[in-house]
């Protein structure tokens, strides 16, 4: 499911810009073309506020460090740091009242020449997580979604 989830995020991934203009309305998309978080969608909300989003960090960062895929990029990082950041990111992402003072994702993931295999662990042990927190679908699937976009700079980054 996560798979799938993820391969249309990753085919409905542009460039954030306006979204285009729809030449045939009868054409309807299958996927938005830019998946953008809507303020009124609550989102930040739904996660639990900076408390929610700080303690699915906690558990996520514990299952990425569990995880033969992604623990050799977290094992010997700042992994409070990068927590720090994820909250702030995500928190940003859902309109809530933060500011994201990390990098970009380009430059924070330059020559780590990450996997496509070791993203989609690093998204499911996060699903994982949100199951845990009882997070309802749609607002995992918004928020994946949201995230997907962000692989092409990520995944083979070796700039
Ligand atoms: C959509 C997926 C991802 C998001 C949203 C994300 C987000 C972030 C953020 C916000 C930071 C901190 C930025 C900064 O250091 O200024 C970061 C750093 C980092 N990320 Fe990711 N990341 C993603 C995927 C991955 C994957 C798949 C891996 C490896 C399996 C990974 C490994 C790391 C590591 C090791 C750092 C620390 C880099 C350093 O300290 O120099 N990330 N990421």
């Amino acid at each position: 499911m996560i798979t799938m989830l993820l391969a249309a995020g990753l085919m409905a991934a542009q460039p954030a810009a306006a979204e285009p203009p729809v030449a045939d309305p009868a054409v309807k998309p299958h996927y938005p073309t830019l998946p953008v978080i809507t303020q009124n969608e609550h989102l930040y909300e739904t996660f639990g506020g900076k408390e929610g989003l700080t303690a699915l960090m906690d558990d996520a960062m514990n299952r990425w460090l569990a995880n033969p895929r992604t623990r050799p990029f977290f094992a010997n990082a700042d992994q409070a740091r990068i927590k720090d950041l994820l909250v702030k990111q995500f928190c940003v992402i859902m309109h809530g009242p933060c500011t994201y003072d990390g990098r970009t994702m380009a430059e924070a993931h330059r020559g780590m020449n990450v996997s496509e295999g070791s993203f989609y662990a690093l998204v499911e042990e996060l699903q994982v997580a949100m199951n845990k927190r009882h997070i309802p679908f749609n607002a995992q699937n918004r928020l994946i979604a949201a995230l997907a976009p962000m692989h092409r700079d990520i995944i083979n980054n070796t700039k």
